[in-house]
């Protein structure tokens, strides 16, 4: 009877061994030799020591067909765990390229959602290591079921969750559509690509030839897809910025994101900024000197940095409590608003609201961009987007207007007038219609019509918008109104955030209520 016992145990040991090698030594080797770590590598990395809990590590496929009986593996190609990372709850799904290329068959994709089932019921992130040649093709059918099995979970856990996806290895295919379903998409450089159709039936459809680089590489979608938000420069640094992420992340949205503490005092002045924008308003200044200098020391941690690059998203400290930052970027396109910058502060701002996290925007916008090109690809639709956002956001929003606010983009940019909690300008702030030789043009054409020669002419247009910059382009008016809560010394920017962040973080109400829906038409 011990006998047999003792070598059930045994044998249990040994399943698990093999179970461990995946695909085996010399595909395991192979992984390596591209530079690329093993699933349970990576599993390791993410993880603090000793918390993991393997699931399903015994899962087969049931596939009879194209030679599959002889090919089987325990895992099914497939790790999933929970685990904690910084003592914090979180599942790990990783795919195991070494069996059968980490392609996805009923059985693999099983695993991944009976992983997102448990993620949603006791409320823990989603981190998901993509590395994997796509549908199993031998499994047909089924491998496609699972994707769509895997693709409702992905809708399902949307804001409920945190969901990270890497990218370390191929993702081709409709396998894309699960990252591009989460909230944040992670590539690892040169060993990794994501595209829908393959260079080789690229050139096929259209004769166009590229390569997997040029197609969906990591530096592609990271500056000009905007499917990425970082990158990474190999699997270690890719799991490390997992780990920052979470930090600023809640584990679910019952909850808000840990506060940690950096010993930065809050009620810290900062002298600089009082001399930091320029008086010549056709003069930028770089607004990260804005956020480096407010916000606690070294917590900036900046979302899709290379992308749009006119609107800055990220998040930071305040004190210790975690916000989201949005602002536009002066030195980039003058920082007015395009398509893509639309897209990309929508995208955080909606983020932050599904995670209880607070939004402090900084404003210098002198409009949107004109011309046919952004006309035509829906810059009226994709601008929406952002009224859209910050109206139906419900987190404390708190604003500061550094300069430009001009016409609709100062609407859109979390004015008091869609619900902004606390409205802050700096004495430089230009809240107005529009700047002033554009708005002198308008509305003194009659007068500048008379000038006798273009100097004439120039000389009158100075006169005429110094009297509307006098008269309009300040902070005043919107104090007089309220639609500004205070003008503020730029150097007491920091304490004066702090403050009302801290009466905010118990806001609870929505400003007005809206009648029962199942959901509003973002227009997208
Ligand atoms: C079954 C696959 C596979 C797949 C790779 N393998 N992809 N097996 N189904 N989709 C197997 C290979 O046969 C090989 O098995 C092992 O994995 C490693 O693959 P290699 O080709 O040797 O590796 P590498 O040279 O690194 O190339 C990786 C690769 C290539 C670029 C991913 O394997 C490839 O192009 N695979 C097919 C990709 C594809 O077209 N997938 C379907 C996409 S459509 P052995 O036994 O030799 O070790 C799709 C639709 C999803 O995914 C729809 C959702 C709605």
């Amino acid at each position: 009877m011990e006998e047999s016992l003792q070598s059930r145990i045994l044998e249990l040991r040994r399943l698990k061994e093999e179970a461990k090698l995946g695909g085996g030594l010399k595909a395991i080797e192979a992984q390596h030799a591209k530079g690329k770590l093993t699933a349970r590598e990576r599993l390791e990395l993410l993880f603090d020591p000793n918390t993991m809990l393997e699931f399903d590590m015994l899962v087969t496929h049931r596939a009879t067909e194209f030679g599959m009986t002889e090919r089987k593996a325990y895992g099914d190609g497939v790790v999933t765990v929970m685990g904690r990372v910084n003592n914090r709850p979180v599942i790990g799904i990783a795919q195991d390229f070494t069996f059968m290329g980490g392609s996805l068959g009923e059985m693999h994709a099983a695993k991944i959602v009976k992983a997102m089932q448990y993620a949603m019921s006791a409320g823990m992130p989603v981190v998901f290591l993509n590395d994997s040649g796509g549908a199993r093709i031998q499994e047909g059918v089924d491998s496609l079921k699972g994707y769509g099995d895997i693709f409702y979970m992905n809708v399902m856990a949307s804001g409920v969750v945190p969901q990270i996806a890497v990218i370390m290895g191929p993702c081709a295919g409709g396998a894309v559509y699960s990252p591009a379903l989460m909230d944040f998409v992670i590539m690892v450089d040169k060993t990794s690509y994501m595209f829908i159709t393959g260079p080789r039936v690229v050139k096929a459809a259209i004769g166009e030839e590229v390569t997997e680089e040029e197609l969906g590489g990591p530096r592609i979608h990271v500056t000009k897809s905007g499917v990425a938000h970082f990158i990474a420069r190999d699997d270690k640094e890719a799991i490390s910025l997992v780990k920052k992420l979470l930090s600023y992340l809640p584990s679910n949205n019952m909850e808000a994101p840990p506060r940690i503490l950096s010993g930065d005092p809050p009620e810290r002045m900062e002298e600089k900024l009082n001399t930091l924008v320029p008086e010549d308003p056709l003069k930028a200044y770089n607004m990260y000197e804005v956020i480096e200098a407010v916000f606690d020391k070294g917590s900036f941690f900046e979302v899709s940095r290379d992308y749009a690059r006119n609107a800055i998203t990220g998040f930071a400290r305040l004190n210790g409590w975690v916000v989201g930052v949005v602002a536009n970027q002066p030195m980039v396109l003058t920082g007015a608003l395009d398509i893509n910058a639309s897209d990309k502060i929508t995208r955080f701002v909606r983020i932050l609201n599904a995670f209880n996290i607070p939004i402090v925007t900084f404003v210098d916008v002198p409009g949107y961009i004109p011309g046919t090109y952004q006309e035509h690809n829906g810059i009226i639709r994709h601008g929406a987007k952002v009224l859209y956002a910050y109206s139906e956001a419900t987190v404390p929003k708190l604003t500061v207007i550094v300069r430009k606010a001009y016409g609709g983009a100062y609407i859109a940019m979390s004015s008091r007038h869609l619900g902004a909690d606390f409205v802050v300008a700096w004495p430089t702030a230009e809240i107005a219609v529009m700047g002033a030789e554009g708005a002198a043009e308008i509305i003194w054409r009659t007068e500048l019509s008379k000038a006798k020669t273009p100097e004439e002419r120039q000389e009158l247009l100075n006169k005429l918008a110094t009297e509307y910059k006098n008269k309009f382009l300040h902070p005043y008016i919107a104090a007089a109104r309220g639609y500004i809560d205070s003008v503020i010394e730029p150097a007491e920017t920091r304490p004066t955030l702090v403050r009302a962040l801290e009466f905010m973080l118990t806001k609870r109400e929505v400003r007005f209520r809206t009648p029962p829906k199942k959901h509003g038409l973002i227009p997208m």
